[in-house]
């Protein structure tokens, strides 16, 4: 029976690039996605950025953009990963869209018609500079138990105490090193402890799809009994969720209360509807018909085990409150991990997925990789360089393509690319009819380890068939040999090229460009393969072309060094470790206009400048430059001047930033101090960049 079925990956944030965990989701996806459209079922496949949220309204600031406009730049850069990895998303959308907007706010409105919707007064920390409630995370303080400076507002990174961020000691907002004061607000909840929703989680979480298949993993459920106090032991402890956010905010905004944003987490998954409703206008499909809750489309999300409470509680409950269809299925995969590392986005450890396409390595080397490393559980999973190369070189070209490339050889030179079969085929179309039965089962079941296995195991076979029935030596004297070993040779090489054909079949979803060359070039098919085609013979074979290069460890040193090595200058000081665009953008350096220099009582070497950096006010700087300059020199011009950097208390005053000058690297070699002036027509404020 013929299904439709709706897939969505999370939304990644809007303010970073794709890292490799993204990519490993999104080839889990699009495999599973290419062996349902194998079996003949429609399949729908979107994906969108997570566009709005605190984190994305502040970096646009810093980088002095709007935050549509730093969303637009990264979704322009997504084309070139997906392609490059053949991860072929239907559409691709935005949540901060027209249809978001409407499905959001709809969903909003019918929740709270339904009695879901709580108000009442929260009292949070507020930056009064920034004038804005501020997020834990960029809350800092002091421990209030180990006293170590700089701590986050929820929790000690060194003597991990957890806390709220009313419990630090000395707080400051790491916008704006302001002390953050307590101040109330009226915020919105959905009602998710209302009984209604506890017992219809209770039901959702532990249903049942079409092939027997449940809804949640095992280990996802129990995850959900815990949280619904349905697991022995554990009580019923769900918590209103808030679901509002005062402005400054970039999200949407809610119906009928000016100055109120939706938090980013109750729009986000409705970007999958959203992706899904611009791209039937698109194909002119009908969206209604595809979420109707009476309608048999199957929803089925594929996401990280970090946002599970999202995805397994929030989620179907909004949905099933505000009388819309509920989820079918979630697909939980465990992280990505380096060489056993935890990949960090700050440090840059890990693997650039552009770095990996940039240096020539093939897109579906990674895709079988993580294929063959992947299971139905929520595990996390090694990416190891050496295992890489190791599994690449002996399966895909030791096991696989090495079938072809022998077998096509023989027939090309002896037969003129006929294949013909001696005696009864019926044993290996029984044969291969069972193992495609079992592999298209796996990848249904997202057991992909499971169907590589399989399919090598297969490769194994037939490799073993092909050197048992040694055509090297009944191709010896073929010229002179009678018809039966003639047609020996040709049925021992073609039954091998049935095989590897199937074992094609059998790899489509994970070699999806790869398997297109094998069918149009060697055996001249022109559409793409379905499962069922894996049990045909085919009846002849094209010269063998090369299919796959081998990987080179030396490519996988490549990868990992660090993009440019760091030059020294010949005598001077080495140049810093290379940073990225992004680590130089938060710098803030603005032209400054010197509008007072003074000397500073009792210091010999600063001078007290005050500055016009275009704000409407003037910043104190103290500089270490009195040996090089006398003030009424500097009074007047214009200069460099670091914007953001905290202000800093000093013996004689704050001092609200730095002022730029060069010098020689060794403190030892004395050509003097030069303060940086601009070229003529820079004014006070120009940003630097
Ligand atoms: N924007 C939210 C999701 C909203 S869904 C309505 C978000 N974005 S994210 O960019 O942080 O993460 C996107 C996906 O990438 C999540 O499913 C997350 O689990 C996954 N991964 C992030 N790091 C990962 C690894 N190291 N390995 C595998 N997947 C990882 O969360
Ligand atoms: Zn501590």
């Amino acid at each position: 029976m013929s299904r439709t079925i709706f897939v969505t990956t999370a939304l990644p944030y809007a303010n970073g690039s794709f890292h490799i965990g993204h990519i490993m989701e999104y080839i889990q996806a699009d495999i599973w996605v290419r062996s349902m459209r194998m079996a003949g079922h429609t399949v729908h496949f979107v994906g969108a950025d997570d566009a709005h949220g605190a984190p994305i309204m502040l970096k646009a600031e810093a980088e002095g953009i709007t935050p549509e406009a730093l969303v637009a730049r990264y979704a322009s850069e997504r084309p070139k990963y997906l392609n490059g990895f053949h991860i072929r998303f239907d559409h691709w959308h935005s949540t901060d869209s027209a249809e978001n907007i409407a499905l959001s706010q709809d969903i909003y409105r019918k929740l709270r018609a339904a009695g879901f919707i709580d108000s009442r007064q929260v009292e949070q920390f507020y930056d009064p500079v920034k004038g804005m409630f501020l997020p834990d995370r960029y809350i800092k303080g002091e421990c209030p138990r180990c006293h170590a400076k700089d701590q986050y507002g929820d929790s000690c990174e060194v003597c991990g105490a957890v806390y709220t961020p009313t419990e630090l000691i000395d707080p400051y907002s790491t916008l704006t090193h302001a002390r953050p004061v307590l101040r109330s607000s009226e915020h919105f909840f959905f009602k998710l402890s209302d009984p209604r929703c506890v017992s219809f989680l209770q039901e959702w979480t532990n249903g049942t799809q079409i092939n027997g298949a449940k809804r949640l993993q095992p280990e996802v459920l129990a995850k959900t009994r815990e949280w619904l106090g349905t697991s022995e032991g554990a009580e019923a402890n769900l918590a209103d969720w808030d679901i509002s956010r005062d402005a400054p905010y970039f999200g949407i905004p809610i119906p009928d209360a000016p100055g109120k944003y939706f938090y980013v987490w109750l729009d986000a998954p409705v970007g999958y509807l959203a992706s899904l409703q611009a791209y039937c206008a698109l194909q002119g499909l009908d969206f209604d018909a595809l979420v109707d809750p009476q309608g048999d489309t199957q929803q089925v999300h594929f996401i990280g085990k970090d946002i599970v409470y999202f995805h397994a509680l929030f989620w179907p409950a909004t949905l099933k409150f505000s009388g819309r269809k509920t989820p079918d299925m979630l697909h939980v995969h465990g992280f990505i991990t380096v060489s056993g590392e935890k990949m960090s986005k700050s440090r840059g450890t890990g693997i650039s997925p552009l770095r990996y396409l940039d240096i020539g390595m093939d897109a579906e080397w990674m895709r079988y990789y993580i294929a063959a490393k992947l299971n139905a559980h929520v595990e996390d999973l090694d990416f190891n360089p050496d295992d890489f190369v190791a599994r690449v070189n002996s399966d895909l070209i030791g096991k696989y393509v090495n079938i072809a490339s022998r077998a096509a050889t023989f027939i090309t030179r002896h037969f003129d690319g006929a294949l013909a079969y001696v005696g009864e085929t019926d044993g290996l179309q029984a044969e291969l009819a069972e193992v495609v039965e079992q592999v298209e089962a796996d990848f249904e079941a997202r057991d992909y380890g499971r169907a590589i296995r399989r399919i090598m195991a297969q490769a194994d076979r037939i490799n073993q068939a092909f050197d048992a029935a040694k055509p090297w030596v009944l191709a010896k004297g073929i010229a002179g040999a009678d018809a039966t070993q003639k047609a020996a040779l040709q049925d021992v090489c073609s039954r091998a090229i049935a095989g590897f054909r199937a074992l094609s079949v059998m790899l489509t979803p994970v070699l999806p460009a790869l398997t297109e060359r094998v069918a149009l070039e060697l055996f001249g098919e022109t559409r793409s393969y379905r499962w069922r085609d894996a049990t045909q013979l085919p009846t002849h074979i094209t010269a063998f072309k090369h299919l796959m290069q081998r990987v080179d460890p030396k490519q996988l040193d490549e990868l990992f060094e660090p993009p440019e090595p760091e030059p020294t200058l010949p005598g001077g000081e080495a140049i810093a470790q290379t940073i990225d665009i992004k680590d130089f953008a938060k710098l803030d350096l603005r032209i400054a206009r010197i509008v007072a220099c003074t000397e500073v009582e009792g210091s010999d070497k600063l001078l007290r400048l005050s500055l016009d950096a275009g704000e409407g006010r003037l910043r104190q700087v103290f500089s270490g430059i009195k040996a090089a300059y006398r003030p009424e020199d500097l009074t007047g011009k214009f200069t460099v001047l670091v914007a953001n950097l905290a202000p800093r208390k000093m013996r004689f005053g704050v001092s609200e930033g730095m002022v730029l000058a060069a010098s020689h690297a060794d403190a030892s070699v004395d050509d003097g101090l030069y303060i940086l002036e601009p070229w003529p027509g820079a004014q006070a404020g120009m940003r630097i960049s």
